[in-house]
Parts: structure tokens; sequence; C-alpha cells
């Protein structure tokens, strides 16, 4: 039974629908991972399984807000349509950049006019994260599309990625702090 105040009730309502969609990202990529894979995309693969790793992060930030404002992190995870791996990337863009242009900015303004710091920490986290995917994503896709399997979508490599927020890098130093959210670099997982 939930006990969400009324005042919380519209954010607690957006932290579900992102919990919902990180969640089910987080099926999307790793399904897509194992067809990238299959097709030889390995590099893709282990881009798409770091941005996995980071989907998990943003939900379990949201169920844990979700949870301090009375609330019960539960979400339906659905079947996920997979298709060779370029078309995969694309929905995995486009999933992206809805995140970043319309669903994030959107629950960001309610709950900053709730003045909810939690709900506005994980919101910022989760958007500025979704901007790295989507560069990269946007990269991978122009290389796959090219048909370079020696280029790096083409060999398993390295991603980095915050724990706290899920920002994810290609590059094993890139800053001595996470530039989102501040977290030690040397704390960073490596996801291949
Ligand atoms: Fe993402
Ligand atoms: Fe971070």
């Amino acid at each position: 039974m939930s006990s969400v105040a009324a005042e919380n009730a519209k954010t607690v309502e957006n932290l579900l629908a992102a919990f919902e969609g990180e969640s089910n990202a987080n099926a999307k990529y790793t399904a897509f991972a194992a067809k990238a894979d299959a097709e030889g995309w390995h590099g893709a693969a282990s881009l798409l399984r770091a941005a996995a790793r980071a989907e998990q992060i943003h939900a379990a930030n949201h169920a844990r807000v979700i949870q301090q404002l009375g609330g019960e992190a539960k979400c339906e995870i659905h079947a996920v349509a997979v298709k060779g791996t370029l078309e995969n990337l694309k929905t995995a863009l486009a999933g992206e950049q809805y995140e970043i242009d319309t669903m994030y900015p959107g629950f960001l303004a309610e709950a900053t006019e709730r003045k909810n710091n939690a709900a506005i920490r994980t919101f910022t986290g989760a958007l500025e994260a979704e901007k790295t995917h989507a560069r990269l994503y946007g990269e991978a896709i122009a290389l796959v599309a090219a048909g370079k399997k020696d280029a790096w979508v083409g060999a398993a490599r390295p991603f980095y990625v915050c724990p706290v927020c899920g920002y994810t890098s290609e590059t094993p130093e890139e800053h001595d702090r996470c530039p989102v959210c501040n977290c030690p670099w040397d704390r960073f997982e490596t996801i291949q």
C-alpha cells in the first residue's frame, strides 16, 4: 500500500515512469548487446552493456527516492523486439533522445517547482548520463552503418561508468571526478 503524501503524488508518478523507462532500457540494451555480439559488433555490444549498467544505476536511484517518498518501486518489464544491430542502436538512440529532450526536462521542472531535492538530484544525474549515451550511440550508428568492423565498434572494449550517476565514458581517465556528480573517477566501474 502506498503512503505517498498528496503534495508528492505527481513527483512519485514521474519517478515511477522514469523507473519503468530505465528498467526497460536496461532489459533492452542487454538483449541488444547479445545480438551485437552475435553479429560481430563486439565494441557496440560493450557500449550497450555499459549503458545497460548505467540504466540499472538510474533505476536504483529513482527507486530509492520513490521509497523515501512512501511509494513502491514496481514496474512491468516488456518483451524486447530485437532487430539487427543498426536498427537496435537507432532504437536505443531514439529512447535516449526522448529522455533528454522531453521526459527528464519535464520531470525536473515539476520536481523543481516542488523543491524536492532528492528527485531533482536523481533526475539530473540520469539526464546528464543519457547525454553521454546519446553521443556514443550516435558514433556507433555511423560506424555500423558504414560497415566498419575495423573501428572500435568491431572489437570488445572497456567503457567506464560512474557508480553513482551512470555517466559513461570511453576514456579511462577523462577527469579526476565525475563531471556530473563529483564521484572520484577511481571508483568508476569498467564494463566491457
Ligand atoms: Fe541511457
Ligand atoms: Fe557521476
